[in-house]
């Protein structure tokens, strides 16, 4: 599943003791595992592999040059949600060629941009936005590729800040209005129609929503495949993972590669591939998390532990800024030691942020720890860092890369000049 576990009693990362990296790093810290990300990424490749396909990664789930550079070396295209995630994926190095870029609100700027690059389509949200691309791409005599978003009216039942395919959200066409934009688009010379998109929300852990919503999109798909020649459909991301294995497997010892029960890249390909095969148009993937979740820890160490009456508080140097998921999604991550403890207790873990919401877990059965102990906050790799911010004027976390024997720091740490550099007096 991933390459953190336990080796006599110390947390390790593939072949590296995650201690040293802290120590040699400082903390908060993310450690990414390079041969997880490879793994989650050919899985769902090779699971896919009967289809004519692309894994187009999520370049919002984790965005760190280095970790776009190993994905597109895979092999990986990608999806992007603005001008900076296309600039990124550029320094990278990666194809332009293989970039969707997606998003309700792409600007005028941002449609230049990517017309220039030469991406693979635009996933187009709007008649407004269509409107904007068509005449962009004349003023730079180009033609715009692009696919119409699709929100087919699924409720995929994952927390409502990540759902996006139902009625009520702002994604996408209404299924009755697609027809009509296909044929407005058709009808403009600087627009190039491709393909076909919808994506129904993140964290999903099942794959009947995935299911139903391609079963509803099919008649569409086919009818403007032959209406306007398309050629991809794509699926959309928002495939889950585990983050919670000793309570959704029963099992404890997780990290010793125990076998859940959950969507894998096997289950969706063998529910959709049925579906999709018959099809014979090229099929697009936009996953993140499922390939950079489980692939990365967020290391912070204990400051204090604070016992009161009511609670015990194990204060930590990570906090919201670090990892938002808590605080934002009430979203569950596994604390573990680096060093294995016998003792447990209830504790809350939070962090050293002037509000309540900056916390890691209420109440949770954890390792006894002190001060001076460090633990580790699993499935971090994915809306970890790229969500982290500056609140407090708290520095970003460092990152590292660990492949096998070998670890390489892949951002520094923010320094206290780097926070103010753009400010004026
Ligand atoms: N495609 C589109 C159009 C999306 O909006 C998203 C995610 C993805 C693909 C990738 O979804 P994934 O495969 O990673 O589930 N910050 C939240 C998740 C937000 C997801 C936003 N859209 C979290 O931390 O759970």
């Amino acid at each position: 599943m991933h390459d953190f576990r336990y080796i006599r009693g110390r947390l390790y990362c593939e072949g590296v003791a995650v201690e040293s990296l802290a120590h040699q790093y400082g903390t908060p810290l993310y450690v990414y595992s390079a041969r997880t990300l490879r793994d989650h990424f050919h899985k769902l490749d090779r699971a896919l592999a009967p289809l004519d396909h692309l894994v187009c990664y999520a370049v919002k789930a984790n965005s760190n040059l280095s970790i776009l550079r190993l994905l597109a070396k895979e092999g990986a295209g990608f999806d992007i949600v603005s001008g900076g995630e296309l600039y990124r994926v550029r320094q990278a190095g990666a194809k332009t060629r293989q970039c969707i870029f997606a998003g309700v609100g792409k600007t005028r700027a941002e449609i230049e941009q990517a017309l220039r690059a030469g991406i693979l389509a635009f996933n187009v949200e709007s008649e407004e936005e269509l409107q904007i691309i068509d005449q962009t791409a004349r003023r730079l005599r180009k033609r715009a590729p692009i696919s119409i978003r699709v929100n087919p009216g699924v409720d995929a039942g994952t927390h409502k800040k990540i759902t996006t395919g139902t009625k009520a959200n702002k994604f996408g066409m209404p299924l009755r209005q697609v027809r009509r934009l296909y044929q407005k688009a058709a009808r403009m010379k600087n627009i190039d129609l491709r393909g076909i998109q919808t994506h129904i929300g993140s964290q999903i852990t099942s794959v009947a929503p995935f299911v139903h919503a391609v079963r509803k999109m099919l008649p569409l798909v086919r009818e403007m495949r032959r209406k306007h020649g398309l050629t991809f459909f794509s699926i959309g991301g928002g495939l889950g993972i585990v983050y919670r294995p000793a309570l959704e497997s029963g099992q404890r010892r997780w990290w010793a590669g125990s076998r859940l029960d959950i969507m894998t890249a096997q289950t969706y390909a063998a529910a959709l591939l049925p579906l999709l095969e018959p099809l014979g148009m090229k099929i697009l993937l936009e996953p993140g998390r499922f390939i950079s979740g489980n692939a990365g820890i967020l290391v912070t160490e204990v400051l204090y532990v604070k016992k009161t009456p009511a609670r015990n508080f194990v204060i930590v140097d990570a906090a919201m800024n670090d990892l938002i998921r808590p605080a934002f999604y009430d979203a569950y991550h596994e604390i573990v030691p680096l060093r294995k403890k016998g003792a447990m207790f209830s504790a809350d873990v939070v962090g050293p942020i002037c509000e309540s919401g900056d916390f890691f877990a209420h109440d949770r059965r954890i390792a006894r720890v002190r001060s001076g102990d460090k633990l580790a906050l699993l499935s971090a790799g994915a809306y970890g860092f790229t969500m982290a911010s500056n609140y407090n004027t708290r520095p970003r976390a460092a990152e590292v890369l660990v492949d096998g024997q070998k670890f390489r720091l892949i951002r520094r740490r923010e320094a206290l000049p780097d926070l103010l550099k753009n400010e004026m007096i």
